[in-house]
């Protein structure tokens, strides 16, 4: 028992050891505080450090005499800094003034995404507790300090992408899909992405020995790994990649037992890899790809089953396959070429469920194809190219539905092309280039509906070409040179006009007749070789259209008559054209043109003439059909006055005639790309609009004005909405076909919104009313009308306003049936900065490209101009940087009450129609809806 006294004296005691340690940690705090505060008056003043106030500078306020509150800072419970997380917040500055010294219990820092420079301070080495240090996506240079040795408490150390500089670009880099995996972090662990750091990895980094990770990728190291990494025994990932190291690998990679995930690619490793490697660990990710290996890859890289990436490849591996690979069901993606490996392809690969993707080309594989590929049915690249590979393309490979990248070029592959190669419909890209493949082409492969690229070339293929070839709308290189292919050029290979850009081959081979002049349709083709055939005839005028070649070669064939009249064709050189039966024109090594030579070319001409005026009259024949639908259903319910018309059109075309004065330009009330717009006043008549069609460009626009006036007509003549200008119906006259339309009073929405009074005029809520009449045309035609109809040109051009600004949406010149049957491929229509996105990389139109021109419009009719890039603001997360007055017409009041709201919804309802992904882009349907709510004040 202790007496009263002593109870007292101890209480003093411990009250006394209370405050003592109170005082110390409040050292200890101060101490922090301060470097803190030093640290930050050695920066530029940034906003992110408010917060970071020295006690005295607001001594009332008790809280602030920690840092623990501080942005970005935490504290144990003594205190004491834990953490400094200023991550993501582009400070500027150095960390030369960060005194590591003053932070004993730092656990983490967190600097990443800032724009720190120099170097990492040697003093970093003192907070020995750091277990994260993440240092990434800054500008630091330099090499690491010796002093991170003693960091042992960090579990990972990562220091990768030290890409700022711009010297490891990632163009550099030509197999970009062998990149590291990036944004690699966990709570534990050290990591210098992006910064500039290089130099040697210190051998001393084997007193980590506690390391899960060490990632030091995309950076600037050399020298080579030291063989003190053996020590680091829970090591599961090694990440080096792109970086300048050289050397042989250490033997004791080897025997990291936790290894799981070793990249090396594209540094300049050489030698052989330890043999060992995988022995002792079960290696999920091995890439090895672009260094200087040479020797066997390491036989037991799946011995545990568990290998799913795997790239050796541009390298100098001999020998034959790991064994280990032929069971390795785990394989995700496989990429082995450029070595010299050698193997069997029918008996060192097994069946792999999960394989995607392998890349075998470049080596020395033997054997034939085995069937198994067929069961990898994950594939979508199988690649095989220049190896030995031997005997038929098996059935089997023709199962791969997923299928993408097939090439088997230069090998000694024998046998048909198997007819069920149109089962690949995936395929975009099929090379059996140079084998010994024989027998003819097998018409299936007209199915190969997505191929972009076809090489069939150095072969022994016989018989003619199928035309379904012309169906490949997005093929753009086509090369089929060096078989025996005969029999003529099908025609229908000019209907590839806007796909076929880069090649078309078809030299050395056997093939006869004229060349079509559809051809002279590939306006977009770069390169064009049709030497060494038995080609007659001459060169089609059309050919003079084909304004993007650069490389031409007509050589050696049985052509006469002129050569193109077109700078490309009469720049050419000689060769391009020699050996030929009697081409004439005035470029050296021909004879210029005689006048029967010169008047064979008119022939030409005259015999396109003939072909271009029958398809018209086909294109009419089609279209007098729709329109006497028209006719008979509306001659029957009212006295329409324009019932007497029909396809002659004599008497309006007079009428038209005289209310025009024979077309003067006085009528003319505006021009569209295919032809000039005329008001019409016949007494008695409604007045009217007739969009006069030319006729006489050249051939390859005629085709094009003839699909669009079949088109228009056939579109129009069955639509009956408010919102859309009505198409009466249509006549022919000579080389003239003349569309009549209800004229629209006001004329079309880019006008008025273009004119001051125009924009005054059309104030908000009348601004709200066209949006949405747009909106429901554009359901009505997507939605109720069947077929549905795409119109693929909404623009501010194309929307008409009446006397009363109503909307009324015209110009259905691109329109199409959306039928379901056929293809929605369509080259580009639409007009400039209303085009949805994704027609830039394919062409399939959908009405969700209109839902995309509409959100365009909404946008274009709030602030009374087109939106130009702010379309793009508008698309990201970006929309707060978007003040109201950017966005309201200026020379409208800013709108207010009841009306800024409705135009905020409308807004709304353009941010998703803008969506870059179709999908989420709303209905039209849907649309129409979400305005119908936004009722107007003076809605009726
Ligand atoms: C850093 O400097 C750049 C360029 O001087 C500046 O644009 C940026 O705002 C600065 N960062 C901060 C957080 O102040
Ligand atoms: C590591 O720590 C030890 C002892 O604390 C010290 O002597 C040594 O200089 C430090 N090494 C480096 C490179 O800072
Ligand atoms: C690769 O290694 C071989 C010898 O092993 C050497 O001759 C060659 O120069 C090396 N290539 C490169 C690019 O380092
Ligand atoms: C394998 O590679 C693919 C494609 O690069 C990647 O998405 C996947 O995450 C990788 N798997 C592993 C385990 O690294
Ligand atoms: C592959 O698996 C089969 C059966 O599962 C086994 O018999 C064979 O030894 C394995 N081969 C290799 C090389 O591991
Ligand atoms: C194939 O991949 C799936 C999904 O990633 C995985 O669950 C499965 O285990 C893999 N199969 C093999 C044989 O590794």
């Amino acid at each position: 028992m202790s007496s009263p006294k002593e109870c007292l004296s101890l209480a003093l005691i411990l009250t006394w050891l209370v405050l003592l340690s109170i005082c110390q940690d409040d050292l200890a705090v101060n101490r922090e505080a301060e470097a803190l505060l030093k640290w930050k008056d050695s920066l530029p003043s940034q906003s992110v450090f408010d917060s970071w106030v020295s006690p005295i500078q607001s001594s009332n306020d008790s809280t602030l005499l920690t840092p623990c509150k501080w942005y970005g800072i935490s504290c144990n419970q003594a205190g004491s800094v834990t953490q400094i997380d200023l991550s993501d917040r582009g400070i500027n500055g150095t960390l030369q003034n960060l005194d590591f010294t003053s932070f004993p219990n730092l656990v983490r820092l967190v600097l990443y995404g800032n724009h720190f420079s120099g170097t990492i301070p040697a003093t970093i080495g003192i907070a020995s507790k750091l277990q994260l240090l993440d240092l990434s996506s800054n500008s630091l240079h330099g090499a690491l300090p010796l002093s991170l040795a003693n960091l042992t408490q960090v579990s990972e150390l990562d220091i990768s992408r030290n890409n700022i500089g711009g010297i490891l670009d990632s163009r550099l880099f030509p197999n970009a899909s062998n990149q590291p995996q990036t944004g690699l972090r966990s709570l534990k662990y050290l990591l210098f992405q992006d910064t500039l750091l290089g130099g040697k990895i210190p051998q001393e980094i084997g007193n980590l020995k506690f390391l899960v990770s060490l990632v030091l990728d995309r950076s600037h190291f050399n020298g080579s790994i030291p063989p003190s990494l053996g020590n680091m025994s829970h090591l599961q990932a090694l990440r080096l990649s792109e970086n300048q190291l050289s050397g042989k690998l250490p033997e004791t990679l080897a025997t990291l037992k936790t290894l799981t995930d070793l990249r090396l690619l594209f540094n300049h490793f050489s030698g052989i890899v330890p043999k060992e490697l995988g022995n002792h660990s079960s290696l999920n990710v091995l890439h090895l790809a672009g260094n200087n290996f040479t020797g066997q890859l390491p036989p037991q890289v799946c011995r545990a089953g568990k290998l799913v990436n795997f790239t050796a490849d541009s390298n100098n591996f001999s020998g034959p396959i790991p064994v280990s690979l032929r069971n390795c069901t785990s394989l995700y993606r496989v990429r082995l070429e450029h070595n010299q490996i050698s193997g069997y392809m029918d008996q060192d690969f097994g069946v792999y469920p999960n394989l995607t993707y392998i890349d075998l080309s470049f080596n020395k594989f033997q054997g034939e194809l085995s069937p198994n590929w067929g069961q990898c049915k994950k594939l979508t690249l199988l690649k095989v190219a220049v190896n030995m590979v031997r005997g038929k393309i098996p059935d089997g490979i023709l199962k791969l539905s997923q299928l993408v990248e097939l090439d088997l070029s230069s090998n000694q592959l024998s046998g048909e092309i198997p007819a069920e190669i149109g089962n690949l419909t995936k395929l975009s890209f099929l090379s059996l280039k140079d084998n010994k493949l024989s027998g003819s082409l097998p018409a299936g492969i007209g199915s190969l509906s997505n191929l972009e690229s076809l090489d069939v070339s150095m072969n022994m293929l016989s018989g003619s070409i199928p035309y379904q070839i012309g169906d490949f709308s997005k093929l753009r290189s086509l090369c089929m040179s060096m078989n025996k292919l005969s029999g003529g050029i099908p025609y229908q290979i000019g209907n590839l006009a806007y796909s076929l850009q880069e090649l078309l081959d078809l030299s050395y081979n056997s093939l006869g007749g004229e060349i079509p002049h559809q051809l002279g349709r590939l306006t977009s083709l770069e390169k064009l070789n049709l030497s060494h055939n038995n080609l007659t005839g001459s060169i089609p005028d059309s050919f003079s259209n084909m304004v993007s070649l650069t490389d031409i070669n007509l050589s050696y064939n049985s052509l006469e008559g002129p050569i193109p009249d077109s700078e490309i064709f009469q720049s050419a050189k000689p060769e391009v054209f020699s050996n030929n039966k009697n081409l004439c024109g005035n470029i050296s090594g021909l004879h210029p043109c005689t006048k029967t030579e010169q008047k064979g070319g008119k022939n030409n001409k005259r015999k396109l003439l003939i072909i271009i005026v029958s398809s018209l009259a086909g294109a009419l024949l089609i279209s007098s059909l729709f329109f006497g639908i028209w006719r008979n259903q509306h001659t029957s319910k009212s006295q329409n006055s324009f019932s007497i018309w029909h396809f002659n059109g004599r008497i309006l075309y007079e009428d038209i005639l005289e209310a025009t004065k024979n077309f003067d330009e006085m009528y003319c009330i505006g021009m569209g790309g295919f032809g000039k717009v005329y008001r019409v006043d016949i007494p008695g008549y409604d007045v009217l609009a007739v969009k006069r069609l030319n006729l006489q460009a050249r051939d390859e626009s005629e085709i094009e004005t003839i699909k669009h006036f079949g088109n228009e007509v056939a579109a129009l003549t069955e639509i009956k909405h408010r919102n859309i200008v009505k198409l009466y119906g249509f006549c022919c006259r000579g080389i003239h076909i003349f569309l009549v339309y209800k004229f629209i009073e006001r004329g079309s929405l880019a006008d008025m919104l273009r004119s001051e009074n125009g924009a005054k005029e059309l104030d908000w809520v009348k601004r709200l009313r066209v949006v949405k009449g747009v909106a429901y045309a554009l359901s009505y035609m997507h939605h109720d009308h069947v077929p549905a109809i795409i119109h693929r040109d909404i623009s501010s051009k194309n929307v008409l306003l009446d006397s009363k600004l109503e909307a009324h949406v015209s110009d259905f010149g691109t329109a199409r049936f959306l039928n379901p049957e056929s293809s929605n491929w369509t080259e580009v229509a639409g007009t400039y900065g209303y085009i949805a996105p994704e027609l830039a990389y394919s062409m399939v139109v959908t009405e969700k490209c209109d839902v995309y021109s509409f959100g365009v419009l909404i946008v274009e009719v709030v602030m009374g101009k087109h939106p130009e890039e702010l379309i793009s603001c508008l698309r990201s997360s970006d929309k707060a940087s978007i003040q109201h007055k950017d966005v309201f017409d200026p020379r409208l009041l800013p709108p207010t009450g009841l009306i800024a709201d409705k135009l905020g919804s409308i807004m709304k309802v353009a941010i998703s129609c803008l969506s870059a992904n179709p999908q989420a882009r709303p209905t039209m349907r849907i649309v129409s809806e979400l305005l119908e709510i936004v009722q107007l004040p003076t809605d009726e």
